[in-house]
């Protein structure tokens, strides 16, 4: 059962619900803003926040955590946003979401962990739907729902909409049942099939071929040596 707390600014959904998930605050909690003065986004990335986009974070206390649950929240995201304006959109993995080669929705999940035990997870979404522009330095990277269809979007209706689909596979996630979430993922993928570079760490990058996800939702690449590696983390760059 989800329990949303609304506010009209805050530094970081992500940041506020850690402090809340410390506290005990329990699993379901979304906290959610009309504007972030320091959204974070993948790596050392800000995530602009302004007015028009939804920007939440929901708490999740998973027995197991598998890459997954952030693939998962792509997955709702692409449904939701092709539900709301009819357009294929496709997932880079583990969850930028994609148009045309332009991103128009992030996830952050961060997991904190008591040994090898999951204690808590908040999976963190912004998700551009009323925006008319972006900065400049991501004018032909980002889009949002009005750019492509020039419509508003009531903002409330379309968080609705993903938080209940949310809730629907997460329970699927949690009975263990992940081959149905793991065959949506293939038909929205958007890079299967094709050579990419991953970032590792550090400055170390690898390269290879998609192939496609294993049950975990880590991602098989086919090297030129025709060794596959498995990756648990991106980016693709
Ligand atoms: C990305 O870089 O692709 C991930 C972006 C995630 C942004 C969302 S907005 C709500 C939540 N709070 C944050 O500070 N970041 C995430």
């Amino acid at each position: 059962m989800l329990k949303k707390i609304y506010f009209t600014e805050l530094d970081s959904t992500n940041e506020q619900l850690e402090k809340l998930a410390i506290e005990g605050a329990t699993e379901g909690t979304v906290l959610i803003t009309k504007l972030q003065t320091k959204g974070k986004g993948q790596g050392s990335n800000k995530w602009v926040s302004e007015p028009g986009g939804l920007y939440f974070s929901i708490l999740l206390r998973p027995k197991k955590l598998l890459p997954l649950l952030s693939i998962m929240a792509g997955i709702v995201t692409v449904e939701t946003f092709r539900e709301v304006t009819e357009l294929e959109f496709g997932i880079k993995w583990p969850n930028d979401i994609i148009f045309n080669n332009q991103k128009i929705a992030g996830i952050l999940v961060e997991s904190k962990f008591i040994g090898v035990t999951p204690e808590y997870s908040i999976v963190g979404c912004g998700l551009n739907i009323n925006q008319n522009k972006f900065p400049e330095m991501d004018e032909y990277s980002a889009t949002s729902l009005k750019i492509l269809t020039e419509k508003d979007f009531d903002l409330d209706f379309v968080l609705d909409n993903f938080l209940k689909r949310f809730e629907s596979y997460y329970c699927l996630y949690n009975s263990g049942n992940t081959t149905y979430i793991i065959n949506k993922f293939r038909t929205y993928s958007y890079l299967n099939e094709q050579v990419v570079k991953i970032k590792l760490f550090a400055d170390k990058i690898t390269e290879g071929k998609i192939i496609g996800i294993n049950d975990d939702g880590a991602l098989l690449l086919l090297k030129s040596d025709q060794n596959i590696e498995t990756l648990y983390s991106g980016p693709i760059i």
